[in-house]
């Protein structure tokens, strides 16, 4: 897992501003997330985290090293799946792995290992359309994961799915990140979602600045109290 550092970071869109001078350390480990209103620039921070962006001026260190590009170490997971539609469950979550040119052998335990850490077993010949939209949100957990990335990029990966699927999914990917941590960047539209699962909760501003980060003292304990937190997010982002 590597640790974070966004420095005066300006990025936009030809001459379009974006993001506007956000600093921010993200620790080796830790759960950040990111919210904000729609069309902030949470998209793009977490592009621009990937290296699919290049910043107008400032600068992100990746455990002291400037970004230069994509790297696999840096992992993006979307509110669509991005499920190779014709791949099994099990040739999906291999993908990273072929890439890296892992023994066949391996690639298979190794999915295996991973399917079944995501509660499908079982289903490991199964086609993309033949899962639902949160077993194939596990599929794409299982295949990030397989890559062992040190950064997880989320982008309002449990969007789309219905409120208890997206708390199961919530519960699961705190469950496996604490057997397998890594450091996260998570955005979310859900400040319920970003109190659970965030260490601190990052908010964006309209005018794409960073407007406050607050530390979440129950982050990731269900049904835990935070209501202080909570409006605390909930008036820095309606501010
Ligand atoms: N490829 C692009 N080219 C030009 N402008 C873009 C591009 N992508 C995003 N933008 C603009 O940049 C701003 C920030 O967009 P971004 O997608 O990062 O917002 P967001 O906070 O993720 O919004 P949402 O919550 O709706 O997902 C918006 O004004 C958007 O129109
Ligand atoms: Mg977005």
């Amino acid at each position: 897992m590597s640790r974070l550092s966004i420095d005066r970071l300006h990025v936009g869109y030809g001459s379009t501003g974006v993001l506007t001078d956000i600093c921010i350390d993200i620790e080796a480990g830790e759960i950040l997330v990111v919210v904000g209103p729609s069309g902030c620039g949470k998209s793009t921070l977490l592009r621009t985290l990937a290296g699919l962006l290049t910043p107008t001026s400032g600068q992100i260190l990746v455990d002291g090293r400037p970004i230069t590009g994509t790297s696999g170490e840096r992992a993006l997971v979307f509110q669509d799946d991005g499920l190779l539609r014709w791949r099994s469950v099990r040739r999906n979550v291999e993908l990273p792995l072929a890439i890296r040119k892992v023994s066949k052998a391996e690639r298979q335990t190794r999915a295996e290992q991973w399917i079944s850490q995501v509660g499908l077993k079982g289903y490991e010949n199964h086609l993309p359309r033949e899962l639902s939209g949160g077993m194939r949100q596990r599929v794409q957990l299982a295949r990030t994961l397989a890559g062992t990335p040190r950064v997880v990029l989320a982008d309002e990966p449990f969007g789309a799915l219905d409120a208890q699927t997206r708390t199961t999914m919530q519960r699961l990917l705190v469950d496996v990140w604490q057997q397998h941590p890594t450091t996260v960047v998570f955005v979310t539209h859900d400040v319920d979602e970003a109190l659970f699962l965030g260490d601190r909760v990052a908010v964006l501003g309209k005018n794409g600045r960073l407007k406050t980060v607050i530390e979440s003292p129950a982050a990731r304990i269900p049904d835990a109290d935070s209501k202080a937190a909570r409006t605390e997010i909930l008036g820095a982002v309606a501010a």
